[in-house]
């Protein structure tokens, strides 16, 4: 019932404050801290994401919920606690890690994603699903970001926390993350409900690309205008960042997002030397696939003539032979 889901918000609300509190103000915070230093995080955005840390216990956070007078089974059921094997004991789910609250549209915090401090599996350790934290509903920043989504009309849309992070120091403010899935119509429902336009901006490994494209396909099917933000092999938005700048990211990867189209382009083009007259062929044949794929005819149109221009083709013949593919897919 609902006093029940009360309690578990007001326990996550509890653990973020205290969180990071042991984070900003005391020594077991200290090398949470000096990462994220190291990492470009500081002070005031630390404060802006009330990104915290777990200290390295098992019962840091079982004990200051009991004392609190919280059920423990409660607060397991919300996803804070674990429950040893053998005897049913309850212990802190989130021990030495930095801990990124989680907020619903509303700004109540229901989940947590939790980083370890360098390398180690999990990377990252998320709520699972609980009553109050339902992942494919739910938008890392959303909260925070509404309302510079709402003047800009525009979203951006990314893969991590730490991406959504990185850009708002940058100046994107208007950012928002999936936690860890493919995005889903829901998702893409709730970001369609405040932006027009979304920028994909994921992680330009091979995933990455496939993901941005999925996820586009999804935000175009709920009626957004979908570009995707192109980055160099290997980096994320993040990497980015930390390598050449906010400027940068401003100038050549967010307002230089293009098209799906484009982007598809971009990414058969890669790994091909078009100075080849094979591999020019076969890259003209893969882009007029995409383009026989396309359901308006003043995108077809604008695409054949592009590739017409750039390779000193007939437009004659590259519309006939797009038109066999079409075909061909039928
Ligand atoms: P990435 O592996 O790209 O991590 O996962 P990242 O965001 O770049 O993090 P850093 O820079 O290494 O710290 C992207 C997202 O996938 C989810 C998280 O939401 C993460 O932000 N993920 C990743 C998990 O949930 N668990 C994992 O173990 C790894
Ligand atoms: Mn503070
Ligand atoms: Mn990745
Ligand atoms: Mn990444
Ligand atoms: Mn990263």
């Amino acid at each position: 019932n609902s006093k029940h889901l009360d309690t578990m918000k007001k326990m996550h609300g509890l653990l973020a404050k205290l969180y990071h509190y042991c984070l900003t103000e005391t020594d077991f915070g200290k090398d949470a801290l000096a990462y994220l230093d190291k990492r470009g995080i500081a002070k005031n955005t630390i404060e802006t994401f009330q990104i915290g840390f777990s200290p390295d216990s098992w019962e840091f956070s079982t004990s200051f919920l009991a004392r609190r007078g919280f059920s423990l089974d409660d607060a397991e059921k919300a996803g804070l606690l674990s429950k040893r094997n053998f005897d049913g004991k309850l212990f802190d789910r989130f021990r030495n890690r930095i801990m990124f609250p989680i907020q619903n549209a509303k700004g109540e915090t229901i989940a947590f994603g939790a980083r370890i401090l360098g390398k180690g599996e999990p990377k990252y350790l998320n709520s699972p699903e609980t009553p109050i934290f339902n992942k494919s509903k739910t938008l890392y920043g959303l909260h925070l970001a509404r309302s510079s989504i709402r003047s800009k009309r525009q979203a951006v849309l990314f893969e991590g926390y730490i991406d959504v992070i990185s850009a708002w120091k940058a100046g994107v403010t208007n950012a928002v993350a999936t936690l860890g899935t493919s995005l889903t119509e829901e998702q893409a429902k709730q970001i369609r409900r405040t932006a027009e336009t979304v920028v994909v901006c994921y992680d330009s490994d091979e995933a990455g690309v496939s993901a941005a494209l999925r996820a586009s396909e999804v935000l175009e099917s709920a009626g957004c205008y979908v570009k995707i933000a192109k980055m160099p092999d290997g980096y994320d938005p993040d990497d980015y960042i930390q390598t050449y700048g906010p400027k940068k990211f401003l100038g050549e990867v967010i307002a230089q997002a293009s098209t799906q189209m484009s982007f598809k382009m971009e990414t058969l083009r890669r790994g091909k030397n078009l100075l080849d007259e094979g591999e020019r062929i076969r890259y003209v044949e893969e882009v007029l696939q995409e383009i026989s794929r396309l359901p308006k005819a003043v995108e077809r149109d604008h695409y054949l003539r592009q590739l017409a221009d750039e390779f000193s083709l007939s437009l004659d013949a590259l519309k006939k032979q797009q038109f066999q593919y079409y075909l061909q897919s039928k």
